[in-house]
């Protein structure tokens, strides 16, 4: 076993540190330093009122949190709520008038669309009348949302959750077939869509997919009743696809019919789900990330006040995808409870050029940003000195979805937020509802490349395969857990609480019928290094996850699909590293023996039932036919050696395979016959391919 892997010494050069300014401190929601006092385990789980006190609650709770059924912990039980309440309502009286949402075109001509509370209120009212009596939804029911960055979604998840209804919202690039494996696991007879939008200068059919997918999820057995397409356009129809009779509805159309409606928000246990939210996982089904209704809010709004530090008079802008958990809780649910003004743009942050977002930040006077590490090096790859052109005042702006190289954060930090905006690197993941690392901003000193510090409440240890605990500053490698349960904590994998026990948290439980959350350590599935300061490095993933571009992406998933192809024998997916989007897979496949074909054209179909089948962001920088894949005795391909060779590492030891001279053929293969420079990798990619 290579097992022990997880324990190399990881080396990196120590960063210099940065503290924030007094300017920032001095309007800060967060400056206490006692606050890692008030969350320590002494003071655990009430430690987390302070979190549910945000919210509004139609019925206090009585219990913090409830572990007799772990791990399936329970937050705020009793408690009832409504998150569109929260979200819109009790703004209304001092906020009304304020921009809730301010959306941008990707068409530089067209205006901004701004929605006041009043008006997000009118708007989420009408669809929601429209869902109950129209589509006839109700509580507890599911509806799948496969829709691009436009107003119309987070006002369409704010109608189901004024009614209770669980929304699935699918990312808006994933493939219609995609969308419909997601339809067939939660349950959906409605999906949401929107006819068209923009997306690098292009004006995309999207209700296709919407088709697609539900033919997909017929052939599954999945009846859909009802389509509801949003225009992207009010006066004109944006796609050539012709609607349904019978089935396909505008909902511009049918909204005519609810003008002025008003639907009383549902009163829900805290505990009931809010959203699902689907992830891949090692296996290659993705799993739907069940988040709950009280526990997720008072997380996510709790998070966003003092590591995004938006105060209502704030411009915050989050520069995700609402189809990523990123947006829920940072574009959506956090900044909305919080009386927050979120802006949300359509498209390419690199369109037309590496300009367009600090145009944006300029002109909206954005005081607060969010993006990814891959945005941080796309924008500084394609115009380094653009930023620079514009007139910016970031008062703190973060990352989130990888690790980030100190080059990066230097230049994020110095030229865009002029050394005067507090950075946050947060690490966390779709499971956990909100940040789990980072550095608190008014009151922690950044350290580029580092998340920080866990947040207030969050106990994370670091194990090696044994489950013994590698200690902060032996500069050695492990497995990120957290001992405790949190309130942004997901419920369970829908439909599939055995897996969500068996991969979250067998590894480390040593009794599975323990009712202690302490014997529930949370395995987050990441590599990381605990520094002697305190800091936390995340190191990548541990599993068979590829993060491209911040998105994850299953192994098995990209494998599967490339088996769609009916010449191909044998797939496998591994990750290289790329300088912009962290990680890109790349595929191997070996051919049907007595197959004659072209291996080209059998590579262009792989691609092609890649992006059919997942979507476009998982399209593999290669695909490569070869003779054979390298295999142990007893039959299991070594995606390991096949990472090693395109990463242009040591593939080590190989003579246990059955058919070790293959290795060397594929060498050459793709590295060629000359001399080629070896590279050291980075944790995830030597560690790839441990586990299967
Ligand atoms: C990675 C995104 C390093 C990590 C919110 C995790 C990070 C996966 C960071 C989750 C960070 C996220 N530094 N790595 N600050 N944030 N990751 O579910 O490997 O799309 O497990 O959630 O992204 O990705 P997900």
């Amino acid at each position: 076993m290579r097992l022990s892997e997880a324990e190399i010494a990881v080396h990196w050069k120590e960063e210099a540190h940065f503290r924030p300014l007094s300017k920032f401190i001095g309007q800060a929601n967060l400056t206490d330093p006692a606050v890692m006092e008030r969350f320590s385990e002494k003071n655990y789980p009430e430690c987390f009122r302070e979190y549910a006190d945000l919210l509004t609650w139609d019925q206090y709770w009585t219990k913090t949190l409830d572990t007799s059924n772990a791990p399936f912990f329970k937050w705020f039980v009793g408690g009832k709520l409504n998150v569109s309440y929260n979200c819109i309502d009790r703004h209304l009286e001092k906020y009304g008038t304020k921009a809730a949402i301010v959306w941008v075109s990707e068409d530089e001509n067209e205006p901004d669309i701004v929605l006041t509370y009043n008006e997000l209120y009118a708007r989420v009212n009408e669809m929601a009348a429209l869902l109950r009596d129209f589509a006839g939804l109700k509580t507890g029911d599911r509806i799948t949302i496969h829709m691009p960055m436009v107003p119309e979604l987070p006002i369409t998840m704010l109608a189901c959750a004024r009614l209770g209804i669980i929304h699935s919202v699918v990312f808006g690039g994933f493939s219609g077939e995609a969308c419909g494996a997601r339809i067939v696991d939660s349950g959906s007879h409605v999906l949401v869509t929107m006819d068209g939008y923009y997306r690098s200068g292009k004006l995309l059919d999207h209700k296709i997919n919407a088709d697609i997918a539900v033919k997909k999820a017929e052939s599954e057995g999945q009846k859909v009743e009802k389509v509801l397409v949003w225009k992207r356009f009010h006066d004109k129809v944006s796609s050539p696809t012709a609607m349904v009779a019978g089935r396909d509805f505008f909902v511009q159309d049918e909204l005519k019919k609810f003008r002025g409606a008003r639907v009383a928000p549902v009163s829900m246990p805290a505990e009931a789900p809010l959203f699902l939210m689907y992830t891949s996982g090692s296996t290659g089904k993705p799993k739907g990330c069940q988040h709950s209704t009280g526990g997720y809010l008072a997380y996510v709004t709790a998070t966003s006040k003092w590591i995004q530090d938006i105060h209502p008079t704030d411009m915050y802008w989050c520069m995700a995808d609402i189809g990523w958990i990123t947006g829920h809780s940072y574009i959506v649910y956090g900044p909305l409870a919080l009386a927050g003004t979120s802006v949300m743009y359509e498209g390419v942050p690199t369109f037309p050029d590496a300009g367009r977002p600090w145009r944006i930040a300029e002109r909206l006077g954005v005081n607060i940003f969010h993006t990814s590490p891959t945005a941080i090096r796309m924008l500084r790859k394609l115009g380094p000195d653009e930023p620079n052109k514009y007139n910016l005042n970031f008062k703190c702006m973060t990352t989130v979805g990888e690790p980030i190289e100190p080059e990066a954060w230097l230049w994020y930090y110095h030229t865009v937020g002029r050394g005067k905006a507090a950075i946050t690197d947060t690490w966390w993941q779709t499971e956990n509802g909100g940040f789990l690392c980072s550095t608190k901003p008014a009151i922690d000193e950044m350290k580029p490349g580092s998340a920080g510090p866990p947040m207030p409440g969050i106990y994370p240890v670091i194990f090696d395969e044994h489950g013994k605990e590698i200690p902060a500053g032996s500069g050695k490698a492990g497995n990120i857990c957290i001992r405790a349960p949190w309130p942004g904590q997901f419920q369970t994998i829908w439909g599939d609480p055995d897996r969500f026990v068996k991969n979250y948290f067998a590894k480390y439980n040593k009794d599975p019928k323990s009712k202690r959350w302490q014997d529930w350590p949370y395995f987050a599935g990441d590599g990381a290094v605990w520094a002697a300061d305190g800091y936390i490095r995340i190191l990548g993933r541990v599993d068979d996850v590829i993060n491209v571009a911040g998105h994850r992406l299953g192994t098995k998933e990209l494998e599967s699909a490339c088996l769609t192809v009916p010449e191909v024998a044998e797939a496998a997916v591994v990750p290289i590293v790329d300088e912009e989007r962290g990680r890109v897979p790349e595929v191997y496949i070996a051919i049907k023996p007595g197959v004659k074909t072209d291996p080209k054209e059998v590579a262009a179909k792989v691609t092609s039932a890649i992006e059919t089948t997942i979507g476009k962001i998982a399209r593999p920088r290669a695909v490569r036919i070869v003779p054979d894949m390298p295999k142990t005795r007893s039959g299991k391909i070594m995606r390991r050696v096949l990472a090693s060779i395109s990463n242009h590492m040591d593939y080590g030891d190989i003579t246990t395979l059955s058919n070790p001279e293959v290795v060397e053929q594929i060498r050459v293969q793709v590295q060629g016959t000359g001399p080629v420079e070896k590279k050291t990798a980075p944790e995830d990619i030597r560690r790839f391919g441990e586990t299967t």
